[in-house]
């Protein structure tokens, strides 16, 4: 649905059926909340077994939505919910769900060359005025838009999670994006119940440049060796070695602790810093190889960087499966 037309674009769309492409977490969030706001809208992913399962965690969110908002009349909770799910259909064919889209939002794997194929794939089938969007965490949306021939039509949109609960929304804008795009994509955010915010296209946009290196600098905190003056810093730095006394040596092995555990830390930034979850929990909560990918797209664009340095126990526990609580174990163990 459309307001005006320019010569190569369509100005302000305005945005009623909205494609979503990836039904993990964020996916499903963003399906969610465009569909409690009276969108059309279309999940796509590659299997029905995972669509389902988007359909479980969307069902999951408005349970405890509609707990609070029904709280004396369970009935029309239930009613509530049905009447959102409703609205989102679900696909496995990402070229063919386009076709009737005003607005394609992509939350899948953070991976350029996979992002790029499949926005090169969509742009020859979606309609000339659909905007496409990528909720990247951390990959430059002037690289991902550049496989496509819609770059003032294409930005950054970029939620958080949990979508349902979390009130901002990053509008990111690359050179190319055009006014009308950005207008259509902060219009459509407010619509969400959101509150919008602009960014150029910066590695990690706002909140990601900011929080990700903060988690980074919390896991380094806990992972440092604590006995600076024993033998296993001098295995780490092998020019201030000293022969240490075997009982002080069997002390210091014993106490191969950080700078302080997990559980401080995070009470440290709770309380200390009034976060909402301290940065071991929030890695848990947010996925680890999220954490993990988004740490190496900053490393690539910016290698000296030390803010942008790996951690050895982050990559440990992404190659061990133990993702947080997706998988039951990040940090912490969850049931
Ligand atoms: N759906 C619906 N409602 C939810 C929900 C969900 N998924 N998760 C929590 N809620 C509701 C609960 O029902 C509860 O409602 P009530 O207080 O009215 O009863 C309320 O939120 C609080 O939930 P809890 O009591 O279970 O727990 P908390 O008070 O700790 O709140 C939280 C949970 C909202 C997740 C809060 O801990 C929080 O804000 N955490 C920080 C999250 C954050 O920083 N997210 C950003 C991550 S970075 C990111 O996503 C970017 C990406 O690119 C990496």
């Amino acid at each position: 649905i459309v307001r005006g037309f320019s010569s190569s674009a369509v100005r302000n769309v305005v945005i009623k059926n909205v494609t979503i492409i990836g039904g993990g977490q964020m996916g499903a969030g963003i399906a969610q909340v465009a569909a409690s706001t009276g969108h059309s809208v279309t999940l796509v992913d590659t299997s029905d077994d995972i669509l389902k399962k988007s359909i479980k965690l969307i069902e999951g969110s408005l349970k405890r939505v509609a707990k609070k908002k029904f709280s004396d009349k369970p009935e029309a909770g239930e009613e509530f919910i049905k009447k959102i799910v409703q609205k989102v259909s679900t696909s496995t064919d990402a070229e063919s769900a386009v076709q009737g889209s005003d607005l394609v939002v992509e939350a899948i794997v953070e991976n350029l060359k996979i992002k790029q194929d499949l926005f090169s794939r969509l742009d020859k089938l979606a309609p000339s005025h659909t905007i496409f969007a990528s909720n990247t965490s951390s990959l430059s949306i002037c690289d991902i838009a550049s496989s496509t021939n819609r770059q003032d039509r294409f930005g950054g949109l970029h939620f958080f999670n949990p979508v349902a609960m979390m009130k901002l929304v990053e509008v990111i804008g690359t050179p190319a994006t055009s006014q009308d795009t950005l207008d259509s994509l902060l219009d459509f955010s407010k619509v969400l119940g959101k509150t919008p915010v602009s960014c150029k296209d910066t590695s990690g946009f706002i909140v990601n440049r900011l929080l990700v290196p903060c988690m980074m600098e919390a896991i380094r905190l806990y992972e440092r060796g604590v006995c600076t003056c024993c033998f296993y810093s001098s295995f780490k730095h092998p020019s201030s070695f000293s022969p240490i006394p075997l009982t002080l040596l069997i002390f210091c092995f014993s106490n191969l602790s950080g700078d302080a555990s997990k559980e401080d830390i995070d009470i440290g930034m709770k309380l200390g810093a009034g976060y909402p979850m301290g940065p071991f929990e929030l890695a848990d909560y947010v996925g680890l190889d999220i954490v993990k990918a988004v740490i190496e797209a900053f490393k690539t664009k910016d290698p000296k960087n030390p803010l942008f340095d790996s951690s050895d126990l982050l990559n440990k526990l992404v190659a061990e499966g133990k993702l947080g609580i997706k998988t039951g174990e990040g940090f912490y163990k969850h049931k």
